[in-house]
């Protein structure tokens, strides 16, 4: 059989393949945050397609923690049932579905609210992004109780996995890199220091919501003095002990302009999903500019990770996995009544 269509766990959750679906914003929510028929279609029709897992966009613990006011949010119970309908619709095609517990920290656009992060540095001067307001210590304890609130809700909707949003230069991004987190608090300075919210949250949700945990990390910020993927090694193995039980590995995102200059080429991370997978013992995420069948073959055969995850190829076409199945000669894996297409 194929790699990407050997069935795998995530913690406690066995997925029907090692394909998953990137989390990905779609800005279509209005003020509310709640899901609409566009989430419901949208993502139903990945489900219909065959993927493994969908991890369901960013999705923000509080208004302040969108990225835009058109970002999902699960920070009331008035938001659960909506969910709660779409796992419906998506567990009824044997899709596992995930959710992406989201703070956009100083990336948070939203009008009329002021952004908060672990220092007050703006991310760049463009008018959008404001100067954040640094977190005070109880912001920060308030910041853990609202990521553990919302995956309580996320459970409560029969979400099957969560996953921490670590990366991209959101809240908790910010709080792991040294160009961004300027404090000389406990949350600030060391790696130790740095690592410590991403670590007490993490230890939250493993000890308090039984539901598997993935945390999506930026390996690398892109910038000389930033944060890299030794210090990402560091983080992994930390989380692994914490009972973490998958790191999904993605870059940048914390730096309007990066030092290096990235080349966007086809599996451009996976080098640091690679050496991640070498340094601990639960399973990896590759993603990043994995489009074909060939390559996500190759990422598994050849250790890079344990899953595969697509983003912009879903956009482009929900049946994905039909063509990933029909390239790799895996017919008895599609849906019955779409195999006459085959
Ligand atoms: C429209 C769009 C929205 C995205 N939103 C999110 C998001 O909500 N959370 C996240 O962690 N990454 C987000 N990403 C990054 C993707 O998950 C993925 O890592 C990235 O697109 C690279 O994978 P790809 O080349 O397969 O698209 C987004 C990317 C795109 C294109």
């Amino acid at each position: 059989m194929s790699h990407l269509f050997q069935s795998k766990n995530i913690g406690k959750v066995s997925l029907k393949n090692s394909i998953i679906m990137a989390p990905m914003c779609m800005y279509k929510s209005d003020n509310s945050g709640k899901i609409n028929t566009f989430h419901k279609y949208h993502y139903a029709s990945k489900a219909l397609g065959g993927v493994g897992l969908i991890i369901v966009e960013a999705t923000a613990i509080e208004p302040r923690g969108r990225i835009s006011s058109n970002d999902l949010g699960l920070w009331n119970d008035d938001q659960i049932m909506a969910h709660k309908e779409l796992n419906k619709d998506c567990h009824f095609f044997g899709t596992k579905m995930g959710i992406q517990l989201a703070h956009a920290g100083r990336k948070c656009t939203v009008k009329d609210l002021t952004p908060i992060a672990p220092s007050a540095i703006a991310f760049s001067d463009e008018k959008s992004f404001k100067k954040p307001l640094e977190m005070t210590l109880e912001d920060i304890q308030n910041t853990k109780k609202l990521f553990l609130d919302m995956a309580v809700r996320a459970q409560k909707a029969n979400y099957d996995v969560v996953e921490l949003h670590a990366a991209h230069g959101y809240l908790l991004c910010e709080f792991l890199s040294p160009l961004t987190n300027k404090r000389d608090d406990i949350y600030g300075g060391s790696i130790e220091n740095r690592c410590r919210l991403v670590l007490e949250i993490a230890k939250e949700l493993k000890e308090k919501v039984d539901l598997p945990l993935i945390v999506r990390i930026s390996a690398s910020e892109w910038m000389k003095e930033g944060w890299n993927n030794q210090d990402s090694i560091y983080l992994s193995k930390k989380l692994e002990e914490l009972g973490v039980d998958a790191i999904h590995v993605s870059s940048g995102g914390n730096q309007a302009n990066p030092d290096k200059a990235l080349e966007l080429k086809p599996l451009y991370q996976s080098d640091f999903a690679k050496e991640i997978k070498e340094a601990i013992s639960i399973p990896v995420i590759a993603v990043g500019l994995i489009t074909t069948a060939k390559q996500g073959e190759f990422l598994l055969e050849n250790s890079y990770c344990d899953f595969v995850a697509y983003g912009r190829e879903f956009l482009r076409n929900p049946n994905l996995v039909f063509q990933l199945a029909k390239d790799l000669d895996e017919k008895k894996e599609i849906n019955a009544s779409y195999q006459r297409a085959f």
